[in-house]
C-alpha cells in the first residue's frame, strides 16, 4: 500500500522523490543477544532517520542481535568445547526467523516510519545461522532477503553459506536496491553480477572497521557507478553481556568495533563519514543523475565490458540438500508438448532442483513453489489446505459463506485439521460483513493470512494486521486494486473471467500484466497473484511471464483427492471440454443468495441453466423462488439443478489425483517450460 506517515521533510521532497532523496546509515551497537530489545533499536533509530528526512535506513551486518566479535566458540581444529556449544545456542536463541515474529517486528517499523529498511540479522534456518540481509518497504511489505554466500574465517563456524538465490536487486521508486554483505565485496564475480542486475543503492552492511575497507568501498562505488552506504557497528566492550568470553578483555570502555560507515558517491567522495566517533545516524542526499554521469566512461557491464573475452555465468538456482522425490501423476495434465525440438516432456526434463521457482511469494511465505490451492467454498477443507503445503504449496482453508449460506463444512474442525501445516483462511467478504465473528475466530488459529474475496476487504484489515495474518486480497476488475492497497494488502490475487465459481468478466491475460503494471507504480511491495484458467505448468509459466509472483489454482485442485468435491461432481466434469461451463448471474438470484451485482457464477452447464442462463432480469424477478428445491438438489445431488462448480480449465482435467501431486508437476512443468523458453533462438532482423 502506499506510503502512510509521512514526515514533514519527506512531504517536501515527494516532486523529486526519483532523482534526489536522502538516505541514512546507521552505526550503532544492537542488544547483544537480546532480540526483542534490539528490535526496538532498530525501531527508535529508524524513527530519528526518518525524521532527518531519510527514505531509506540500512542498518549493519549482524545486528539483531549479534556480530560475536572475539567470540572463538570454544573450538580448535579437532576439537569444541561445551562452552562453546552453550554460547552457539544462546546465539542461535537471538537469532531470527524469516518469515517470523521479528520480520513482522521489523516490517511495522518500516510502516510506521514510511521507509526502505535495509536491516543485517542473523537469520536462522532450523539449525543453520545465516548473516542475512532483510529488506522491507516502507508500506511494511517484506520484500525478500539476501543470505551472506561467503562468510569469512571463523564466522564459517557459525554461519551457513547462502545459495545464488538470494541475490535480490529490488526496482524502487529511489532506484535499485541491493545488498552485499562484508568481504563478500572481495568476490569480484559476485560484484559483476550486482551492477549486471543495475544496483543504483549498493548497500554495504559490514564488521570490517580497517582502513583498508574504506579504499574498498570508494573503489565499489567507481566502479559500479553506484552510490555505495557502508555501515558498521560502533560499539563498547560494555555492550556485551559481562559473561561474554571474548579476546578482548573486561574494560567496559574498550571500542570493539570502531565504526568507519559512510556514504560514497558514484564518483568515490564521500558525501558522509566514515565515521570512528560513536553511535551516529549519518545522512546523504542522494543524486541519481550522478548515476549516468558516472556511466558516461564506465559502464563495467555495458560499453565497458568485453564478453568477446569474459563472460560470468551466475547460478540462482536453490540448493537444497535434501530433495524428496514424489511420484508423477499418470498424465493428468495431459501430454506436454513443446513446439519445438526439445521432445523431453517437462516432468522427464525437470531434474529435483530444477522443479523450484523462487519468487516473492515463496520468499514472503517461505514456501517452495509459487501455487496458492484456492479457499473453495464447501471443497478446501483442512485435509486439500495440508495436503497442499505439504507439497510445497500454500493451502488456504476455505470459510466460504461464514457460515451464512447453510450446509458448509464446520470451519473450526477444518482449521484445526490444516494446523499442524502452514495454512490460511478465506472469506466471501460481503458475507463476512454478516458474520464478522467468524474471522475473529480464525484468527485465533493463528492462520498466515486472510484471503478475502468479492467485497470490501477494508473493514477487516486492522484486525487480521493485529491478529499477525498477512492479507490477500482477491479482485476482479482493476478499479479494485485501490480498496486492496489501502487495506495494506500483502498481495493481490487477480482473477480472471475463466475462473470457476464467482467472478468477473475480465480475462487473466490482460489482466494480469495490466494489474502488474498498476502496481508497479503505485505499490511495488505488493505481491501479484494470477487466478482464473490456471491448471497446470504451462498455466504457471505463464502468469510468471506476465509478471505475477504465483497463482492460485481452483479447478485443478478441486479435482483432487484430498477435495471434499462429492465424487459424482468430478465424475460429470472429467472429460468434459472447457465449452461446457457457463458464467450467470440467474442461479444466484433464483436460489436467492444475495451475491452482489457485479459478480456472476461459472459451473457446468445443465438443465437449469439450459432454461434460465440467458434469462437474468426474469431470474432477479422470481428471485429466491428456487431456495427450497435447491437445498433440496443439494441433499438429493441432483446435478440438473445442482452447480458442478468449476472453471473452464475443466477441459484440461483428465482424473483426480493427489494434490501433492498436482503441486509438484505443475512446479516441474512450468520450470522445465521456463528453462526451455530460455533457448529459444532469438534473432534479429539483420
Ligand atoms: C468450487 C469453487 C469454489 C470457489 N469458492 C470460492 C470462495 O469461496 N471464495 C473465493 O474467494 N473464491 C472461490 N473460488 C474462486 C477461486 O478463489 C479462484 O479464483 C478460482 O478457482 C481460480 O480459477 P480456476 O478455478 O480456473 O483455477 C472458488 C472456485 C471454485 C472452483
Amino acid at each position: 500500500m502506499l506510503p502512510t506517515m509521512k514526515t514533514a521533510d519527506q512531504e517536501r521532497d515527494t516532486s523529486s522523490i526519483a532523482q534526489r532523496f536522502k538516505v541514512a546509515v546507521v552505526q550503532a551497537a544492537p542488544v547483544v543477544f537480546d532480540r526483542e530489545r534490539t528490535l526496538e533499536k532498530v525501531h527508535i533509530l529508524s524513527g530519528e532517520a526518518a525524521r532527518k528526512g531519510a527514505r531509506l535506513v540500512l542498518f549493519p551486518e549482524a545486528f539483531v542481535s549479534a556480530y560475536p566479535r572475539g567470540l572463538d566458540f570454544g573450538a580448535v581444529i579437532g576439537s569444541r568445547s561445551e562452552e562453546g556449544r552453550e554460547d552457539f545456542r544462546r546465539y542461535w536463541e537471538s537469532s531470527v526467523d524469516v518469515p517470523g515474529p521479528a520480520v513482522d517486528a521489523l516490517s511495522r517499523t518500516a510502516r510506521s516510519h514510511s521507509v526502505y529498511l535495509v536491516v543485517g540479522v542473523v537469520e536462522r534456518d532450523r539449525g543453520t545461522l545465516y548473516c542475512s540481509v532483510l529488506f522491507f518497504a516502507p508500506d511494511g511489505n517484506y520484500l525478500g532477503k539476501h543470505r551472506k554466500t561467503m562468510p569469512t574465517a571463523s564466522e564459517r563456524l557459525v554461519w551457513g553459506f547462502g545459495d545464488g538465490s538470494t541475490m535480490p536487486v529490488f526496482d524502487t521508486p529511489f532506484g535499485k536496491i541491493g545488498a552485499v554483505i562484508c568481504w563478500e565485496n572481495y568476490l569480484p564475480l559476485m560484484r559483476a553480477a550486482m551492477y549486471a542486475k543495475g544496483i543504483e543503492i549498493y548497500c554495504a552492511p559490514t564488521a570490517d572497521v580497517r582502513d583498508s575497507w574504506i579504499a574498498s568501498v570508494r573503489h565499489i562505488a567507481v566502479e559500479g557507478r553506484c552510490f555505495v552506504l557502508s555501515c558498521n557497528q560502533f560499539n563498547l566492550r560494555r555492550d556485551f553481556p559481562t559473561d561474554y568470553r571474548s579476546a578482548f578483555g573486561d574494560d567496559p570502555d574498550a571500542v570493539l568495533t570502531r565504526g568507519g560507515s559512510c556514504i560514497v558517491d558514484p564518483f568515490g567522495s564521500f558525501l558522509a563519514g566514515p565515521n570512528t566517533e560513536g553511535e551516529a545516524i549519518l545522512i546523504a542526499e542522494i543524486d541519481r543523475a550522478q548515476i549516468v554521469r558516472g556511466k558516461f566512461d564506465l559502464d563495467v557491464v555495458g560499453h565497458y565490458a568485453r564478453p568477446d573475452i569474459f563472460q560470468l555465468h551466475v547460478d540462482e538456482r536453490p540448493k537444497r540438500p535434501v530433495t524428496t522425490h514424489s511420484p508423477e501423476p499418470s498424465g493428468e495434465t495431459g501430454p506436454t508438448t513443446p513446439t519445438t525440438t526439445d521432445t523431453t516432456t517437462a516432468s522427464q526434463a525437470a531434474s529435483s532442483e530444477d522443479r523450484m521457482i523462487c519468487t516473492r511469494l515463496t520468499e514472503r511465505f517461505g514456501i517452495r513453489h509459487p501455487i496458492i490451492c484456492a479457499p473453495m467454498a464447501l471443497v478446501t477443507g483442512g485435509a486439500l489446505a495440508t495436503a497442499v503445503s505439504r507439497a510445497g504449496g500454500l493451502g488456504i482453508v476455505a470459510g466460504g459463506y461464514a457460515g451464512t449460506l447453510g450446509g458448509e463444512p464446520d470451519l473450526e474442525a477444518e482449521l484445526v485439521r490444516a494446523k499442524p501445516g502452514k495454512f490460511g483462511v478465506g472469506f466471501i467478504t460481503w458475507a463476512l460483513a454478516r458474520a464478522p465473528k467468524m474471522l475473529t475466530k480464525a484468527l485465533q488459529h493463528s492462520p498466515l493470512c486472510v484471503f478475502l474475496s468479492f467485497g470490501d476487504p477494508r473493514p477487516f484489515a486492522a484486525e487480521i494486521r493485529d491478529g499477525g495474518a498477512a492479507l490477500i486480497c482477491q479482485v476482479q476488475f482493476l478499479s479494485q486494486i485501490d480498496m486492496a492497497l489501502e487495506a495494506d494488502a500483502a498481495a493481490v490475487v487477480v482473477q480472471g473471467t475463466e475462473a470457476g465459481g464467482h467472478g468477473g468478466n475480465r480475462s487473466t491475460f490482460p489482466f494480469v500484466p495490466e494489474a502488474a503494471d498498476y502496481l508497479r507504480q503505485r505499490s511495488p511491495g505488493t505481491l501479484l497473484i494470477a487466478a482464473g484458467g490456471i491448471v497446470d505448468g504451462r498455466g504457471l509459466a505463464a502468469a510468471l511471464m506476465l509478471g505475477a509472483d504465483g497463482v492460485v489454482v481452483g479447478t485443478r485442485l478441486w479435482a483432487s483427492a484430498e477435495a471434499l468435491t462429492p465424487k459424482a461432481h468430478t465424475d460429470k466434469a472429467i472429460g468434459k471440454t472447457g465449452d461446457s461451463t457457463i458464467r450467470t448471474k440467474a442461479l444466484d438470484a433464483l436460489r436467492g443468495v444475495p451475491w452482489p451485482q457485479e459478480f456472476s457464477f461459472r459451473f457446468l452447464k445443465n438443465k437449469l441453466t439450459d432454461e434460465w442462463a440467458d434469462r437474468e432480469a426474469e431470474a432477479f424477478r422470481a428471485y429466491g423462488t428456487l431456495s427450497a428445491e435447491y437445498v433440496q438438489a443439494r441433499a438429493q445431488n441432483d446435478l440438473d439443478t445442482l452447480a458442478v462448480t468449476c472453471g473452464e480449465a475443466v477441459g484440461l482435467l483428465r482424473n483426480r489425483p493427489t494434490a501433492e501431486s498436482i503441486v509438484n508437476s505443475m512446479a516441474a512443468e512450468a520450470a522445465s517450460l521456463l528453462r526451455y523458453g530460455g533457448k529459444l533462438k532469438c534473432t534479429s532482423q539483420s
